[in-house]
């Protein structure tokens, strides 16, 4: 957008989350990323490119083809039809989805409660606008939270609330202290949202107690949990996984949203949402909550391009519905890549003070997924990363762009799925250039 340019509207005449950050903060991480292309990214939390493969894609589609003409007894033309044509609006791979939900979590969905959608982002942009039904509705999230779900509660006019997160992942006190607040001030708080596994941005995980607990919560405070699970199946260690929340969900509080952007292609843009919830209609009629985001998906996006999801089904068949099985080459990769970051950042920053005076660089050390938190001694915000950028070559994200407030974070989030452990290697020491200049200058 250039100043000088005529002008027909202005953003104020707009939808006010135009102006938001939570809408903005995309664009500018993208931009800066486009502004200095030789660097080091340790700011995508892209999928690794080289386990992109167009003869698979093709594969695929002949797959999901032969599915539908093998197993599911469809004629030829019915099968062409399916795959070229408008069509159903909860989807055509909701069974395979279900399927993969019980082979590798152990959850027993009904295919009529799945919405595939586009993307997990277009799932969670559904569920939120079905849940704000009015000015008093509220969203509890766990803070830091993922901008996606800041933004589209903006687009839906639904305020978001946050919740602390902390070591475990969720603060349940801090929880239960919220929805007892928003409901005093007259507020509704309609659900909260969580990544129980590796979340973005934090890398924390909720264990297997705190999950029973939070769904004890969830059901005394009478209060929906929206469950976001881009990168559970990338745990590092070769122990069991914790049960996801839904899988534990005996009393349908949780809305369970899946993508397959990280553990099949971006470029698909293919998710879905598990919707099991029972919704009474005016003439009586109860039905899942699942046909109610349907109705709404009619009128944003009409039905996920059939073609990807044949591509995201064909993957699924090929590997027995386990996304766990087509994922071993994948998980390994990203846990090497954890693993050396770690590494990489207790040689570059030995020696620091035990005690919390806020002078130390400190890390997270995540049991999986994308991301490491890093601590510093000084704020860091989009100035500071333009000149990592442009002086030093390695980009990261600020923490702040997951805070949905003004106040100054000192911390970034560092992402290893995009990179190879030598450009991990590269990204590291001019990182720790950034930080120690950045320590020099602020010093003297
Ligand atoms: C936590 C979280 N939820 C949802 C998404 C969006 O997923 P999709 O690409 O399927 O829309 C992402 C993408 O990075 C994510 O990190």
């Amino acid at each position: 957008m250039s100043a000088a340019e005529p002008v027909d509207l202005t953003v104020a005449d707009l939808h006010p989350a135009l102006g938001d950050s939570a809408l903005t903060s995309m664009n500018f991480l993208n931009e800066v990323s486009e502004r200095y292309p030789a660097a080091v990214s340790l700011a995508a939390g892209r999928p690794y490119e080289e386990f992109f493969d167009l003869a698979a894609v093709h594969r695929h589609l002949d797959t999901f083809h032969r599915h539908l003409v093998d197993d599911l007894g469809h004629r030829p033309e019915q099968a062409r039809r399916l795959l070229l044509q408008y069509g159903r609006t909860k989807g055509i791979v909701h069974h395979l989805i279900a399927r993969n939900l019980a082979v590798d979590e152990g959850i027993t969905v009904d295919p009529e409660d799945v919405v595939v959608t586009v993307g997990c982002q277009e799932a969670m942009f559904l569920v939120l606008r079905a849940l704000r039904a009015g000015p008093t509705d509220v969203l509890l999230a766990v803070a830091p939270t993922y901008v996606g779900l800041t933004g589209a509660a903006r687009l839906v006019d639904l305020p978001v609330w946050p919740v602390a997160g902390g070591p475990a992942g969720v603060d349940l006190a801090d929880l239960t202290a919220q929805v007892h607040r928003a409901r005093a001030a007259g507020l509704r708080p309609r659900a909260c949202y969580l990544m129980p596994d590796f979340a973005n941005p934090s890398g924390v995980s909720i264990d297997t107690v705190h999950r029973h607990r939070l769904l004890d919560l969830a059901a005394q405070e009478d209060l929906l949990l929206l469950e976001d699970n881009p990168y559970g199946l990338f745990h590092s260690d070769d122990g069991p996984r914790p049960p996801t929340l839904k899988a534990l969900d005996t009393g349908r509080r949780v809305v369970y949203l899946g993508s397959f952007a990280k553990t099949v292609l971006p470029g698909a843009r293919v998710g879905y949402v598990v919707a099991d919830q029972r919704v009474a209609g005016p003439d009586g009629q109860v039905g899942p909550l699942a046909d109610q985001l349907a109705m709404i998906k009619s009128m944003v996006t009409v039905n996920t391009s059939p073609i990807a999801q044949a591509v995201i089904g064909g993957r699924l068949l090929e590997h027995g519905c386990s996304l766990v099985a087509a994922n071993t080459r994948e998980r390994s990769a990203y846990t090497r890549n954890l693993r050396h970051l770690v590494a990489g950042l207790t040689r570059r920053f030995p020696d620091q003070p035990d005690q919390p005076d806020g002078s130390a660089v400190r890390w997270t050390v995540p049991a999986g997924g994308f991301f490491v938190v890093v601590t510093v001694p000084f704020p860091v915000d989009d100035a500071l990363l333009d000149r990592s950028g442009r002086d030093y070559g390695v980009l990261w994200t600020p923490m702040a762009h997951f805070y949905d407030d003004t106040a100054p974070v000192c911390a970034l989030r560092l992402s290893v799925s995009a990179v190879t452990p030598e450009q991990i290697d590269v990204g590291l020491d001019r990182l720790a250039a950034l930080i120690t200049d950045e320590l020099a200058r602020r010093a003297g």
